[in-house]
């Protein structure tokens, strides 16, 4: 037996036991005669003490860091205790011990606060898993994984396994793809999600599915971007929409309860997209904070007309507003006394690249509610008063304007929300609220090319297998997917139809989403046409699931998660990487592996393909 205890397990329970342990050396000091050790497992960390008899040995073969040690001997109290450690207390009087591995002294310090960069520590990832800070984000997932499986399970859900050498699944990005040694000239490609085997297995009559699985997307990376991530994906049959986001914020909420001891007793709030757009300017509103945008101009496409469209802005003569195609505003609390040097600064701000904007105007409002603004020479006292009562401010808050063109100035006014909110640590990590972002537009259109299939066409903003809201999709069989004129798209009726479709939202990223999808055959066929798709390509690409349709398919749906991102917002990052054992970096290599690499001519053979010509 190597060992009678992991090093997180003794207490002042055990003194005087004679107790066995394994584990690294974490570090070695000496004082006089006698040495200590804190000796590193996965569970903790013990102190041994190693008394002037074992010195000979010592000497003989010291030890170094990382070094792999067993060491037998007794549990004592320790006289300085550690209150730090759960093992604080006691600490282990050796009598013997064994070195069962040396080790090279490691790249990077093995602690908490490491000397090691990022490069160097992927490149040495089995040595940065060993670190606590990693170590937990790994725990963190893997109780995710449980809670997860347990829910389901309850819920009557099947582990289903599908394959990862397919045919291609839209799902918006490029496919990765492998050649077909035995099939010449023929390749795989591996699934970006399994929403066809999904489905199909609905048809096969496994009504509640669910299997927690690598996904392949061959797209540009970011920090809550991988090319493999994972997705815990479900799908049900004989659902409403109700039913899924009712089953799947439990799962989160059954998560939250089991991995974070967090009661989320609160209802989930369920915005619709055009909400989403008009009131945060995107479809994943971090609702930690209010500061909802308020749209002084009406826009020229508006297409819901739910929303306020009162003009608190009318031409008066201030070029940048009565030529800009939008004006929004969003009320800062308490920021009315930034001074002259910090609104430059934040002007600067919003001009640099990323962002693009010109410029920005404020109105202050002054503790005795009169107001001061950047643009009073245009705008009346009262007119500012408007502006000030819609946006809801009150005295001491600071408005900030942003005008130009629509999606540009949404995009904009939305990154300076969550940035204001950061700088008043608004985004708190350990606040976790969600919400269901529901009737997102079925299709949307690609003024330009972007994944080889041409520009000037509508694309399905979630994924073909969507099925439009019922009362749409007359709108869908009545007209065509042509538009004259490109300049108009948005006047065509596909630009209004709506979807049921949902993403869940956990503080600003989108952690999950899924549709109702269509289940006959003649309204997939629409879908596909108005994609583009031919006769001849449907059959080709979606011929198995068409002929599936034909076979009893039930009503289903459901959804998908983003199980990476999932665990690092529980963890209280964006980046995912921290949460994966053996990530990709930015660049979509491995650097440990120093992945991808090359392959041997006689691999180019066999599997009939060329190596591209320089
Ligand atoms: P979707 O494409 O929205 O839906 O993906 C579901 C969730 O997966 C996560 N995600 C990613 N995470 C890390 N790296 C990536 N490259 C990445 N891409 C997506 C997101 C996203 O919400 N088949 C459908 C689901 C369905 O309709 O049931 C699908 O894959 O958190």
């Amino acid at each position: 037996m190597y060992r009678t205890h992991t090093c997180g397990e003794l207490r002042p329970n055990s003194i005087n036991n004679t107790v066995t342990l394994a584990g690294w050396v974490q570090t070695v000091r000496k004082f006089g005669a006698i040495t200590f050790v804190d000796l590193r497992d996965r569970y903790g960390i013990t102190q041994l003490v190693l008394a002037e008899s074992l010195n000979e040995q010592l000497d003989k073969t010291p030890l170094g860091r990382e070094y792999v040690l067993q060491a037998t001997g007794t549990v004592r109290e320790r006289t300085n205790k550690n209150a730090n450690l759960p093992t604080g207390e006691v600490e282990i009087a050796v009598s013997d011990f064994k070195i069962l591995n040396k080790s090279a002294t490691p790249p990077f310090t093995i602690q908490d606060d490491t000397d090691g960069g990022d490069d160097l520590r992927m490149k040495y990832r089995y040595l940065d898993l060993r670190r606590n800070a990693v170590k937990k984000n790994i725990e963190l997932r893997y109780a995710v994984n449980r809670a997860t499986r347990e829910y389901l399970h309850q819920n009557g859900f099947m582990d289903i396994e599908t394959p990862f050498l397919i045919k291609s699944t839209p799902e918006g990005a490029r496919d990765f793809v492998v050649p077909s040694r035995m099939n010449a000239g023929q390749f795989y490609a591996l699934p970006q999600s399994p929403q066809t085997f999904k489905q199909l297995l609905m048809v096969s009559g496994y009504d509640r599915y669910f299997q927690i699985t690598k996904c392949f997307r061959d797209e540009d990376l970011r920090a809550d971007r991988q090319p493999e991530f994972t997705q815990i994906d479900c799908e049900m049959s004989f659902v409403e929409q109700d039913d899924i986001l009712n089953m799947f914020e439990g799962l989160v909420k059954y998560i939250f309860k089991h991995v974070k001891n967090i009661d989320y007793n609160q209802a989930v709030e369920r915005m619709t997209y055009d909400d989403a757009l008009w009131n945060y300017g995107n479809d994943k509103p971090d609702i930690r904070f209010d500061m909802k945008i308020l749209n002084l101009k009406k826009p020229h496409h508006v297409l819901s007309q739910k929303q306020d469209s009162r003009q608190l802005i009318e031409d008066a003569g201030f070029g940048v507003f009565d030529n800009a195609e939008t004006v929004l505003a969003i009320a800062i609390p308490a920021a009315a006394d930034y001074t002259r040097k910090q609104m430059d600064e934040l002007t600067d701000w919003v001009k640099r690249p990323q962002i693009g904007m010109q410029g920005m105007v404020n109105i202050k409002c002054n503790a005795d509610g009169s107001v001061k603004s950047s643009v009073d020479k245009f705008y009346s006292e009262e007119k500012l008063k408007a502006i000030v009562a819609a946006a809801d401010a009150k005295p001491g808050d600071l408005i900030l304007v942003l005008a130009g063109k629509e999606e540009l100035t949404r995009k904009a006014t939305s990154t300076l929300r969550l940035e204001m909110a950061e700088r008043m640590g608004l985004r708190k990590p350990d606040v976790f609220k969600m919400l269901w972002v529901v009737d997102f537009p079925l299709f949307e259109f690609a003024l330009e090319d972007q994944d080889g299939g041409g520009a000037g066409r509508w694309v399905a903003r979630h994924h073909p297998f969507t099925s439009p809201k019922p009362e749409e999709i007359d709108t869908m069989i009545n007209h065509g997917p042509k538009v004259d004129d490109l300049e108009k798209y948005l006047e065509h009726p596909y630009a209004r139809i709506k979807a049921n479709a949902y993403d869940l939202v956990l503080n600003g990223n989108e952690i999950g989403g899924g549709s109702i999808r269509i289940f006959q055959r003649e309204l997939q066929e629409k879908m596909f046409a108005a994609l583009g798709l031919d006769q001849h390509e449907q059959k080709e690409k979606f011929g198995f699931l068409l002929g599936a349709f034909e076979y009893g398919a039930p009503p289903h749906g459901g959804l998908a998660f983003g199980f990476d991102r999932l665990c690092a917002i529980l963890g209280g990052s964006e980046s995912i990487r921290d949460f994966i054992a053996f990530p990709k970096n930015n660049a979509g290599r491995d650097v440990m592996l120093d992945a991808p690499g090359e392959i041997a001519d006689k691999q180019y053979k066999e599997l009939h393909i060329k190596p591209a010509q320089a």
